[in-house]
């Protein structure tokens, strides 16, 4: 299966974003991720729309939306005309996480549901066929820069499972504390696509640097497979 690497802009300079983004799609990056945090699904408050659409006039590469907003639906227009191309919304944040997909693929975009380290691979069970990716938190989310945490592998491995036998072209997508040392234990769970705020963007010789590390590791642990 094809691996795809989305660093997350919460960690880069946003005063050069066009900059940073060029630097890392250079170097390799398939997908953007966007972290979106309300300041009360999660305790802190980051991007929106505004930076969305900067990112989108920035990049063709796809813009991969993570929703870490409670009760999301009213918002999902405005990011779809903002230009998400992918939006995926946590399942502990609507009690409507169904109809929250179902609005996500009726507005054109990839629609995604994440899921918090606490919260067990079978919440989202009844509502894989609607997913094009499960986004897997490997800590707990608000801000970057943290531990991952690996009681959530099983969870990965789980999650693929499932999907094999019930939604195979879906992707599981890994969250948080990723870097080189963490990133072959998620791939060997079962992950195929990474995203990385500080191993990337934090990396002491650029964002290029801190994105070539984590594919030189992804590509030496597939080569032991
Ligand atoms: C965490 C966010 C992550 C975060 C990852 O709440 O959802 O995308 O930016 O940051 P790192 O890679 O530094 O753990
Ligand atoms: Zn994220």
């Amino acid at each position: 299966m094809p691996i795809y690497y989305a660093p997350s802009i919460l960690s880069a300079d946003l005063t050069r974003l066009g900059e940073q983004i060029a630097e890392v799609v250079e170097a390799g990056a398939d997908w953007i991720h966007i972290d979106v945090m309300d300041g009360h699904f999660v305790p802190n408050l980051t991007l929106g729309t505004a930076v969305l659409a900067a990112a989108r006039r920035a990049t063709d590469r796809l813009l991969d939306v993570h929703l870490m907003v409670e009760r999301p639906e009213p918002l999902l227009p405005a990011f779809a005309k903002a230009g998400a191309d992918s939006i995926t919304v946590h399942v502990e944040a609507t009690p409507h996480i169904h109809r929250a997909l179902q609005q996500i693929r009726a507005l054109g975009c990839r629609a995604g549901v994440a899921l918090n380290p606490g919260t067990p691979a079978e919440a989202v069970f009844p509502v894989l066929h609607l997913v094009d990716l499960v986004l897997v938190m490997s800590v707990n989310p608000g801000f970057s820069g943290q531990k991952f945490l690996p009681e959530v592998l099983p969870k990965v491995r789980r999650l693929r499972a499932e999907l094999d036998e019930r939604n195979p072209e879906a992707l599981v997508e890994i969250d948080g504390g990723i870097n080189a040392n963490t990133l072959p234990q998620a791939l060997e769970a079962g992950a195929q696509v990474f995203v990385a705020a500080s191993a990337v963007f934090g990396h002491p010789e650029g964002a290029r640097a801190g994105l070539k590390t984590l594919i030189t590791a992804a590509n030496k642990a597939k080569r032991q497979e």
